[in-house]
């Protein structure tokens, strides 16, 4: 777990500007879920998987609730759309923490942010080409372009049931040849044994049952459809069959964003999928449901390798220097601020030294320093702290529209229209 000061907390506010940017563009409201829920709610997620069985935050509260820290967004979502039954197709978009309990490392830890989004009702696959262009557009927008879409469908749930029980068969009759962590996970989750990146396991792999000849003629051409959508809007992807992912409640289309400028084991940008009995699980009518969730640390680790989405420059516009007592730049910040400049100042009668320092350290572009010369004349000295502009000394009754006229003339660079 991480605290974000600065520039960092600064770039992932601008993270969340951009992405709501994107879904806000498509018709998607915002749905802030708490970030703790009865137990129940996660169990929905798979009570085979990792995340649920051995990643849980779970505690019993004072009451004698057993309740979890969420390890993701998708089931909150379902639960809430159970409790307040939101008009359908119900288009949502969230971002905040997440907890899972794994073995920290670069772009792994136990407290994440994810941005997603989720869409219910309708079952159209045109719903499934939209939530992937949204993905695939918003990793666009922050200036990545080494991303590669993977997809895959998983099939109706008999087709998913009897895929997993041949690939079960499969391994078990290769189980010698398997990897010894391999071997844990058949006995949990057959189809998790498919994402091995282990050398020992590739060759029983690549000879597993491949999921397209389980799949029945309606999930099929659910499928078809999807790729072609994909198509005529121009987003590319690849088809890979052992696109499982980690979290049970998917059904027919699934995919995922991986960047190749992460370690393999960590390059899942993000993904997501069908969940359409998810809703009904947790006590709705049968609605059918996708989305996906991005990671947010992942994907700055990635801008940072594309030198993409640098975030924005901090900092004030001006900054306010008082030599004589302090009430002066309580004044002038304040009747700034109120004209709808940005502007820190000097606190503590500090030194002009040491007040200039801060000014520099603030970003500011303009100081604006009053000393007891002109305190006594009324003036305060403009003193520009980029670029070569002299400095000037202005009517103290001027500052307002002066120091407008000198930010339009000098606009740092991501305030430039383009
Ligand atoms: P997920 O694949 O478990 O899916 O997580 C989505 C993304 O969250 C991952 O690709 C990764 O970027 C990030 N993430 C997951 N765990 C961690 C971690 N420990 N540290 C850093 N980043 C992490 C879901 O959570 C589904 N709810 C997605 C979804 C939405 N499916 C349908 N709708």
């Amino acid at each position: 777990m991480r605290d974000l000061l600065g520039d960092e907390a600064a770039r992932r506010r601008a993270f969340d500007t951009a992405f709501i940017e994107v879904v806000g563009a498509a018709g998607y409201e915002q749905i802030v879920p708490p970030i703790l829920e009865d137990i129940g709610v996660f169990s929905r997620i798979g009570e085979a998987t990792d995340v649920v069985s051995k990643e849980m935050y779970d505690f019993v509260d004072r009451g004698g609730r057993h309740v979890a820290l969420r390890p993701e967004q998708t089931a909150s979502v379902c639960r809430a759309f159970v409790e307040h039954r939101p008009a359908l197709p119900y288009k949502a978009w969230y971002s905040g923490p997440n907890f899972r309990y794994e073995k920290p490392q670069r772009g792994r830890q136990r407290q994440f942010d994810q941005v997603g989004i989720e869409v219910l009702g309708p079952e159209d696959p045109h719903v499934d080409v939209e939530v992937i262009a949204i993905g695939w557009d918003f990793l666009a927008s922050l200036g990545l372009t080494d991303v590669e879409l993977v997809l895959n469908s998983l099939g109706d749930p008999e087709d998913r049931r009897r895929f997993t029980e041949a690939v079960g068969d499969h391994l078990r009759a290769h189980l010698a040849k398997l990897s010894e962590q391999s071997r844990e996970t058949l006995e949990r989750n057959p189809l998790r044994v498919l994402d091995s990146k282990r050398s020992e396991d590739a060759p029983i792999i690549a000879a597993a049952p491949r999921i397209e000849d389980f799949w029945s003629t309606e999930a099929a051409e659910h499928f078809s459809e999807v790729r072609s959508g994909l198509d005529r809007i121009g987003v590319p992807w690849r088809a890979d069959g052992g696109l499982v992912r980690g979290l049970d409640y998917y059904r027919r289309t699934t995919f995922e964003f991986r960047s190749g400028a992460l370690d393999s084991a960590q390059n899942a940008l993000g993904g997501g999928g069908r969940y359409d009995g998810l809703v009904e699980d947790l006590g709705g009518p049968a609605t059918p449901g996708i989305g996906f969730a991005i990671g947010v640390e992942r994907t700055l680790i990635a801008c940072d390798s594309e030198s993409a989405f640098p975030g924005p420059a901090g900092g004030v516009e001006v900054f306010v220097v008082d030599t004589t007592g302090g009430s002066e730049a309580l004044a002038l910040s304040t009747e700034l601020r109120r004209g709808g400049r940005t502007v820190d100042r000097g606190f503590g009668g500090r030194s002009m030294k040491a007040q200039m320092k801060a000014a520099d350290r603030s970003g500011a572009q303009l100081a604006l320093i009053i000393g007891d010369d002109e305190l006594a004349s009324g003036t305060v000295t403009a003193r520009f702290l980029r670029g070569d502009r002299p400095q000037e000394q202005w009517a103290r009754t001027e500052a307002n529209r002066l120091v407008a006229e000198a930010l339009a003339d000098h606009r740092p660079p991501e305030m430039t229209e383009s």
